[in-house]
């Protein structure tokens, strides 16, 4: 039986995984739970909108980002497509804020197993849709923060503008000029930056992480990147133990954005994550490993089974409307509209 979205009516007081499980309020401001639609791809794929490195956007693009980000600020807090709102989202299906609809012992939770990678691509999807919608312009993607290649690997230097509506404070400021290093830790205490003599080793370092995410054992088995199978009546006791290598190596940027004291707001911790726009950065190079993957298995469905295609989730869509969505629809970038500009992934042919 696939996991099922929540009766939105029945949200509860979520809580703070690092904070002694201190209660969150994360729940929707309007629960439209009568009128939900089911969710139907776009009739019509081209031209497709172009997600771009963050690095390397024109400023035109900037500029049209940094607006679009800005008027979402401003809408009313009570609109589900407030930045507010849109970041709550997140805590939600992250915090327990919702039981499993028939399981009202059993938490709600798209991370740490299979359902993460298509949560976090409508997640997107629909925010991307949103930002354009405010702007008038469908044709507005969502930057990447290219962490893969060299270049990429510092945080992006549009998101350290402090006049910028991209710009959060919650950041571990000592890193907003540093090489971000797979193998960094916040224990027993931080990893100090790497100087730049070390630039080399550990940007090879790197490579190797991301070369192991497309291993023969691994793009054989989609569990493995992916992360395990989750039913509906199943609850992860922890949120690593059946995560996949994708959302193991993305939890440790997580970590290296948000500030160092516990608990570490905001990127650094679960249900805050969202509220830092550079959240949407990190989790579209992500959705792109995915995409990537996919496409090296040459688009062979990662589980061919119902309890992973019908599973599904509710979101805001661009006309404020609620909407069924299951995973059998976000399994293609190109079906819902979006592409990854194509980049060189020197990572590949790296020893395995
Ligand atoms: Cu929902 Cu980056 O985690």
């Amino acid at each position: 039986e696939p996991v099922q979205p929540p009766d939105m009516s029945m949200c509860i007081l979520a809580t703070d995984s690092q904070a002694d499980d201190e209660p969150v309020n994360c729940c929707p401001p309007n629960y439209s739970t009568t009128n939900i639609i089911d969710f139907q791809l776009p009739s019509s794929y081209e031209p497709l909108n172009q997600r771009k490195p963050a690095h390397k956007l024109s400023p035109r693009e900037i500029e049209r980002y940094k607006a679009a980000i800005a008027k979402m600020k401003q809408l009313d807090p009570k609109d589900p497509w407030n930045f507010m709102q849109q970041a709550t989202i997140h805590c939600t299906f992250c915090n327990g804020a919702f039981f499993q609809v028939n399981y009202p012992d059993k938490l709600l939770q798209v991370h740490g197993n299979w359902l993460f990678l298509p949560w976090h691509r409508y997640y997107l999807y629909f925010w991307e849709r949103i930002l354009g919608k405010i702007i008038g312009d469908p044709t507005l993607a969502i930057p990447y923060w290219n962490w893969d290649t060299k270049d990429g690997m510092f945080m992006p230097s549009v998101y350290l503008d402090d006049k910028s509506s991209l710009y959060n404070d919650n950041r571990n400021h000592d890193h907003y000029k540093a090489l971000l290093d797979f193998n960094y830790s916040n224990e027993p205490k931080p990893t100090p930056n790497p100087r730049p003599d070390e630039y080399d080793k550990v940007i090879n370092q790197n490579y190797e992480k991301f070369a192991q995410l497309f291993t023969k054992d691994v793009l054989a088995k989609a569990s493995l990147f992916m992360g395990q199978p989750i039913v509906a009546g199943e609850e992860n006791k922890t949120l690593t133990e059946n995560a996949g290598a994708a959302e193991i190596l993305h939890n440790l940027a997580h970590e290296w954005v948000g500030p160092v004291a516990k608990p570490n707001h905001d990127m650094g911790n679960f249900y805050t994550a969202a509220r830092d726009t550079l959240f949407f950065a990190h989790h579209a190079n992500v959705d792109r490993m995915w995409d990537i993957y996919s496409k090296k298995r040459g688009s062979k469905v990662e589980f061919n089974q119902p309890d992973f295609l019908e599973a599904s989730f509710l979101f805001y869509d661009e006309n404020r409307q609620l909407v069924r969505c299951k995973v059998s629809d976000s399994l293609s970038a190109e079906k819902l509209g979006y592409t990854y500009a194509p980049e060189v992934s020197p990572w590949e042919g790296i020893s395995r």
